[in-house]
């Protein structure tokens, strides 16, 4: 059984006009290490379901089992114990402005009623994981962003939490800080062996440190499954923006397009996804080489998915067309992924 498991869960809240169904029959399996990305616009219910993970809200039905656990079925002290193993990060840091940075990091051990000179070693210990050495008699207000989202992981990972759930973290960061945060995050993954969820809007989010990924639209996940997997065939309509976002502007690729179209009326346009076991591979001169067929890029794109390289060449292809179907059947047999564009 995986480490967090949802079956047909679903969400209402009563609204003016009626029932707000924010999750809506959401099935998902978080498996023990994964960093589990959860991706949408805002309103698809995303803060709702990680909510609904460590208890803060209880489904309207369906089950959420965390560790073989239905948690559904807690009582309040058993409720507040299991909560204590899920350590929480938001976008505004949520961190007490009167207190320093080493009380806010003892701040969930002195309610679990660690002891004072416990306390003291394991944020001592906390501050060096997060790279805050020294900084520990430090206010929030005089730490940049970064350094307070520091701040909050440390304080999450009080008590030693098995799963870190993370709303939205690094949305009110820059993109420099978002990587380092994001370097952190990787890094006590495989450290402490924690499992993380993480919400965001942003895929370059999903695409740095996640292995896995859902796609939340009205409250549902249209969408899911490994991280490279769906970044190289994204199959709905809002993962295919989601993926496209972070390369080229889909409007110059769109006029790119036009405008190569306009000059090279003739041939069919395709676009050629590469993945790590064949980036590396000549396949594009192979095809020349042995097909009747003349092969110009219009445009090109490569970029690291968890590790792997994933590579997209949109490109013309012109000759008989007996020659091209051959050559895209090459294409096929060499496992690059092939979307036909136009037809000449
Ligand atoms: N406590 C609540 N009472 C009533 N409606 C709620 C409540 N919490 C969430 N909703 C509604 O449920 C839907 C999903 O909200 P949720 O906060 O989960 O979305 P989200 O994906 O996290 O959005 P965002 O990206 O803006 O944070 C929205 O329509 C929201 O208005
Ligand atoms: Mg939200």
């Amino acid at each position: 059984m995986a480490l967090i498991e949802l079956t047909h869960v679903k969400k209402e809240f009563s609204g003016k006009n009626g029932a707000i169904k924010a999750v809506n029959d959401v099935n998902l399996a978080v498996e023990q290490g994964d960093i589990y990305g959860i991706v949408g616009y805002s309103g698809a219910g995303k803060s709702t379901l990680v909510r609904l993970l460590n208890g803060l809200e209880l489904p309207t039905s369906g089950t959420v089992m965390v560790k073989g656990q239905d948690i559904t079925t807690l009582k309040n002290k058993e409720l507040r114990n299991f909560r204590k193993k899920i350590g929480m990060i938001f976008q505004h840091f949520n961190l007490l402005w009167s207190r320093t940075v080493i009380d806010n990091i003892k701040l969930p051990l002195e309610l679990a009623g660690v002891s004072k000179a416990d306390q003291r070693k394991r944020a001592e210990d906390l501050l060096e994981l997060v790279g805050l050495k020294g900084r520990g008699d430090a206010y929030p207000s005089q730490l940049s962003g970064g350094q307070k989202q520091r701040v909050g992981i440390a304080r999450a990972l009080a008590n030693e939490p098995e799963i870190l759930l993370c709303d939205e973290a690094t949305s009110a960061l820059d993109p420099q800080t978002t990587e380092e945060v994001l370097d952190l995050l990787l890094d006590i993954n495989k450290k402490l062996n924690l499992t993380i969820v993480l919400i965001t809007h942003e895929m370059n989010v999903i695409r740095k440190i996640c292995n896995k990924v859902a796609v939340m639209e009205l409250g549902n996940i249209v969408e899911e499954g490994d991280v490279v997997e769906v970044f190289r065939h994204p199959k709905q309509a809002v993962t295919k923006r989601f993926v496209q976002q972070e390369l080229q502007p889909e409007d110059d690729k769109e006029e790119m397009l036009a405008s190569f179209i306009k000059e090279n009326p003739e041939g069919q346009i395709v676009t050629l996804s590469f993945r790590e076991n064949n980036a590396n591979e000549p396949v594009i001169s192979q095809a020349i080489r042995a097909y009747q067929v003349d092969i110009n890029v219009v445009y090109g794109t490569v970029q690291q998915a968890n590790g792997s390289t994933l590579g997209s060449l949109t490109v013309l292809l012109t000759g008989e067309p007996r020659e091209i179907e051959q050559a895209i059947a090459f294409f096929h047999s060499k496992e690059v992924g092939v979307e036909v564009l136009t037809h000449g």
